[in-house]
């Protein structure tokens, strides 16, 4: 038995390059593409919280001309498969992997680079304890530029209403780790936003009963 609950749910495959796979980001990648195209000014200097296996910023720099993506993460094997994916794009638009844990008040590097035009993260907010939410949405309203973008991919309940395939969801992940749980995008998140200088701005419906969210910064 593990020590720690892993940070995925899936099995990461591995290539033998040191590069992590994960069958979500192969399905989500293009709908996440296109949402980002439609909503976020290009060119653009993006930090990634949470980036897992890699694949989306290696896969968005590629697709998106002008678009500036830099990883980070708080898992070891993470960051790793990160730094393989940027090896093996030889891409100047990649960079990264930054040594960030979002719960902290404190994201290190990050913070001395400037204002971003945008933080992504997918699939975080509900794999980690609520801390993890409160210090992603506390360092936007801290790192973002006026009118930046926070945005956020993955499952949500809206209003006290979940998608029947959520709740089960929401169910398995709370018997793995207590702390866990699909998040309710306006009774848990939107307060946090407003105290931290951020509207709700887009909610846009992605397959598979995920959502794409926008917050901008006041
Ligand atoms: C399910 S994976 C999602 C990875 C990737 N964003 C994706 O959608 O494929 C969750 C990720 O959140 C990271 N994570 C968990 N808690 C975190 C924290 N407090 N700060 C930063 N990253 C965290 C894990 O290390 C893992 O890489």
């Amino acid at each position: 038995m593990a020590d720690k609950p892993p940070v995925a749910l899936e099995d990461r495959g591995e290539g033998g390059d040191g590069r992590r796979y994960s069958p979500s980001a192969a399905r989500n990648r293009e709908p996440i593409r296109d949402t980002l195209k439609a909503h976020l000014g290009l060119p653009a200097c993006v930090l990634e919280i949470a980036s897992g296996t890699g694949e989306h910023g290696a896969f968005l720099v590629n697709e998106l001309p002008g678009l500036d993506w830099t990883y980070s993460d708080i898992d070891p094997p993470s960051l790793e498969s990160q730094r393989a994916w940027k090896a093996a794009a030889q891409s100047e638009s990649l960079h990264g992997p930054l040594e960030i844990n979002a719960a902290q008040s404190d994201w290190g590097e990050a913070e001395q680079m400037g204002a971003w035009d945008a933080i992504f993260s997918a699939n975080m907010v509900h794999i980690a304890p609520f801390e993890a939410a409160e210090g992603l949405i506390t360092g936007a309203g801290r790192l973002l530029k006026p009118g930046g973008m926070l945005v956020l991919y993955g499952p949500f309940a809206q209003n006290g209403v979940i998608a029947p395939s959520n709740a089960a969801f929401d169910e398995s992940l709370k018997s793995r780790d207590a702390r866990w749980g699909v998040r309710d995008l306006e009774l848990d998140l939107v307060p946090l936003a407003g105290r931290a200088g951020l509207r709700l701005a887009n909610v846009i419906e992605m397959p598979a009963n995920n959502l794409m969210v926008v917050f901008r910064k006041m």
